[in-house]
Formats: C-alpha cells, sequence, structure tokens
C-alpha cells in the first residue's frame, strides 16, 4: 500500500463496514415492504415476498446491535470526523477546502442522527400494521420519513466522500490491508492500557 493512500483505523473499517452494510439492506429491503403493502408514491414491479417484513424486521434488529457500537467509536476515537467546535464558523469560507472537510464531518454527523430516528421509529412500528392496510400510524409515517431522510443523506455522504478524497478515500473505507500496528492481535493489549488509564486517573 502506497504511503500516500488514505488509511483508516481497521477498527473504524470493521465497525463501518457492518454497520453500512447492514443499513443499506434494511433500505431496501424497507422499499419492498412499502411497494407491497403501501405503494402511494411509487410502485415497482417487484414479486411478492411473503415473509419480508420478518426479514426487514431482522436486518433493522441487527442494526440496532451494531450500530451503538459504531456511534461509541465515532463520537470517542472519531470524533475528529465528526462535526466540530468551528465547523459551522469554516462554513462562511465558501468553496475553499476547509468548508468542504466542515461539510463533510456535518453530515457525517447527521448520518448518525439518521440512523438514530430510523432506529427510534421502527421499534414504534407494529409487525401487523401493513398487512392490516393501516397506512395512516403516526410511527408508520415517520418511519417512511426515516427512510427517505436516511437515503438522502447517504447519496450526500458518499458524494461529499468522493468530493474531499475521491475514490481512494472511498476504497480506504472497504480495504482489508491493514498496517502491523493496527493488527487485532494488539487489541487486547490496547484494552488493557486504556482500562489501566482510566482507572489511573480515578484513583
Ligand atoms: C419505507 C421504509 C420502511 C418501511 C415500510 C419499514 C417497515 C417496517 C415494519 C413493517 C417494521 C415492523 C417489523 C417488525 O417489527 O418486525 C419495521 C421495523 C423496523 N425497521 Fe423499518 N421500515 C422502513 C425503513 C427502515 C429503515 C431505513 C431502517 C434503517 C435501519 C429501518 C429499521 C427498522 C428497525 C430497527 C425496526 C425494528 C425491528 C424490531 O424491533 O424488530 N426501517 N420497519
Ligand atoms: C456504501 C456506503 C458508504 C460509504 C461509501 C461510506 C464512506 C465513508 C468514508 C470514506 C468515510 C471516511 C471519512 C474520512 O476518513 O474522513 C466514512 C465515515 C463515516 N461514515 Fe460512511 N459510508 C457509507 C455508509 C455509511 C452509513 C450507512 C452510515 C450510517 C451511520 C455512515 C456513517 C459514517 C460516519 C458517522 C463516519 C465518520 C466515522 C468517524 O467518526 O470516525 N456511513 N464513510
Amino acid at each position: 500500500m502506497s504511503r500516500s493512500q488514505p488509511y483508516q483505523p481497521l477498527l473504524l473499517r470493521i465497525l463501518h463496514g457492518f454497520n453500512a452494510l447492514l443499513i443499506i439492506l434494511a433500505i431496501l429491503t424497507s422499499f419492498w415492504v412499502y411497494n407491497t403493502y403501501d405503494g402511494r408514491l411509487i410502485r415497482l414491479p417487484l414479486p411478492n415476498i411473503p415473509d419480508m417484513i420478518g426479514i426487514h424486521g431482522t436486518f433493522g434488529l441487527w442494526v440496532l446491535i451494531i450500530f451503538p457500537f459504531f456511534a461509541v467509536y465515532s463520537f470517542h476515537r472519531g470524533e475528529k470526523r465528526l462535526i466540530q467546535a468551528d465547523s459551522v464558523n469554516k462554513l462562511s469560507q465558501v468553496g475553499k477546502p476547509i468548508w468542504w472537510y466542515s461539510l463533510y464531518r456535518i453530515i457525517n454527523t447527521i448520518m448518525l442522527l439518521a440512523a438514530t430516528w430510523a432506529l427510534i421509529t421502527g421499534r414504534n412500528m407494529k409487525e401487523e400494521w401493513l398487512p392490516d392496510g393501516k397506512l395512516d400510524m403516526m410511527w408508520y409515517n415517520l418511519h417512511v420519513s426515516a427512510w427517505i431522510i436516511l437515503v438522502i443523506c447517504l447519496i450526500v455522504h458518499i458524494l461529499m466522500g468522493l468530493k474531499v478524497g475521491g475514490v481512494p478515500l472511498i476504497v480506504s473505507m472497504f480495504n482489508w490491508k491493514y498496517r502491523p500496528s493496527d493488527s487485532p492481535k494488539l487489541w487486547g493489549q490496547n484494552i488493557k492500557t486504556f482500562l489501566n488509564k482510566t482507572r489511573g486517573t480515578r484513583e
């Protein structure tokens, strides 16, 4: 790997990768659910798969399990890639690289909020509503709003990534190679050092 390539910490790649994959699967299966039972705005000629709601609920549940770990990572070790105290001020420097970076950090942060909104509204959904034709339930409409928000944000997130770092940045997020200093073999030791440090500061 050349030195000039962007490098992402392995733990970030693992958490971000699983999280992104599961969210995309939830988005696709949920569109299928909408297409089968609702279809008010658009309807594609997709075949009817019986347990699509169950499949979507399962992916949703997996996001619910993985997402908190990714969010904790982002707010702690990945904090530099999220909104900074001066991000909004930097937005006055329209068109300069820092402007794009500030926007990128803001959209990364919004991704976390959009995913949280989808999870909260999803948890309030009832499996029976759509098969029973109850399309005007408040939580269902809020859950659909989460889909729209998440898809728009995801497109902006990817386009902004391409803008600030180009294809190499996107590839770096899904690359399998890692530096020896980032090896999972060292994670046990890192956790011990971290715990010792926090214990040290408390005493
Ligand atoms: C048009 C968009 C969507 C529709 C029609 C839809 C439909 C549904 C339905 C019918 C349920 C109830 C199923 C069950 O409880 O097993 C549900 C639950 C859920 N959905 Fe969605 N959904 C949509 C978008 C999304 C998106 C984008 C996510 C992103 C992560 C998501 C995550 C969840 C979660 C976490 C649950 C709760 C699962 C559980 O607690 O069992 N949904 N959704
Ligand atoms: C295929 C879809 C996706 C691509 C190509 C992608 C790409 C990227 C890239 C390249 C970065 C690194 C930015 C940097 O080094 O400055 C990043 C960071 C990030 N992505 Fe994505 N992403 C995708 C999906 C998602 C999804 C679904 C979420 C939902 C929550 C998400 C949330 C984030 C967050 C919060 C960060 C910042 C992480 C940190 O604080 O360290 N991404 N993404």
